[in-house]
């Protein structure tokens, strides 16, 4: 643990990524008039009583004489959606704050829009600190809203998602390689998707539609006008079969009409799908209702993920191929 030599500054950042932070812009008015801006992460909180947060500027800052001299500073936590504001004032040298709507603050400094928390700061201390200087600054006045933060870990920005308490994470060790674990991915995706679906299905029955039914109605509410094939190419992957005699019953129902071995919607079979969407749609707002916004985007974007990486090439139904 001695040996300077050892000591590896690659994996000492690595292993500092460890520690998840957020994600702030700290501003500050030059002596010349000019605004500065640096994406920190290096921001924590001091003190209470007085207010005091602090954060560490890198020496090699072309903004460390700004700050070094500005009475006043910034510090904008920043909000998840703005990611590439934090881009834009992690490099150096550029003209940062070019469209960038700014409001003025203690000192002149520039103030960001559309952050979490805004804190305008009076230096209190400056310290020395290996390759950084450390700022200690009294908050003199801030604001803030209620909406979701960037996150910083291990390098890359991420999203926060609350933690159940109810549920384990760690699969048991224990557990012979050929137990069926509440853990499996199969067992997860599947359960989640009959207990949602089962609730959909509700309004599909209502109109004397089974699921393969339903499922032919919703491929051809997004594009009328495909044959068989095309359908039955959609739905390998469900073990659901497009067959002649679903096809024909969805026909005699008026639901459906074939022309030129094509099918489409009737105004009924429009009519009953859009129905049971909306109703499908209703249960999602209240299913992801009990989540909060970022969640449910980290939820479908980490789903999405998932079909990407598992999709062995099947047409995809919002695809606007002829016929696919
Ligand atoms: C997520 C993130 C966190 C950062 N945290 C700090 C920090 O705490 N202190 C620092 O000096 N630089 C930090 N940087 C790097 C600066 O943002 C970057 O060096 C910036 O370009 C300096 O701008 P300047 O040279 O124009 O002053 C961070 C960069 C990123 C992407």
């Amino acid at each position: 643990m001695n040996d300077k030599t050892a000591f590896d500054p690659r994996a000492f950042r690595n292993a500092l990524g460890n520690f998840t932070t957020g994600v702030t812009i700290i501003t500050a008015r030059a002596a010349n008039g000019d605004p500065v801006g640096i994406t920190a992460n290096s921001f924590n909180s001091v003190s209470m009583d007085p207010p005091m947060v602090l954060w560490s500027l890198a020496k090699t800052s072309r903004s460390l004489q700004a700050f070094e001299q500005s009475e006043h500073w910034a510090v904008h936590i920043l909000s998840a959606d703005q990611e590439l504001l934090s881009n834009r004032f992690a490099k150096s040298g550029e003209d940062k704050f070019a469209g960038v709507e700014v409001e003025q603050g203690l000192g002149g400094v520039p103030l960001l829009n559309g952050c979490c928390t805004r804190m305008q700061c009076k230096t209190s201390f400056m310290y020395e600190g290996g390759d950084h200087i450390i700022l200690v600054g009294e908050v003199v006045d801030f604001d803030h809203q209620n909406i979701a933060p960037l996150v910083f870990q291990a390098g890359k920005y991420a999203l926060t998602t609350q933690k159940s308490s109810t549920v384990s994470f760690t699969p048991a060790s224990n557990d012979p390689d050929s137990s069926f674990s509440e853990n499996f991915l199969g067992y997860l995706l599947a359960r989640s998707h009959f207990q949602f679906y089962s609730q959909v299905r509700k309004f599909a029955l209502g109109y004397g539609l089974s699921d393969t039914e339903y499922f032919l109605l919703s491929a051809l509410s997004i594009k009328d006008g495909r044959s068989q094939a095309t359908l039955n190419r959609m739905f390998s992957y469900t073990g659901f079969d497009a067959s002649s005699a679903v096809l024909q019953h969805l026909c005699e129902k008026a639901f459906i009409h074939a022309c030129d071995e094509l099918y489409y919607l009737t105004e009924t079979g429009r009519t009953a799908t859009l129905h049971i969407i909306a109703a499908a749609k209703s249960i999602e707002t209240d299913v992801l209702g009990k989540f909060g916004y970022w969640e449910t985007v980290s939820l479908k974007n980490l789903l999405k993920q998932l079909i990407m990486q598992t999709d062995p090439g099947l047409a995809h139904p919002w695809e606007d191929r002829p016929d696919a």
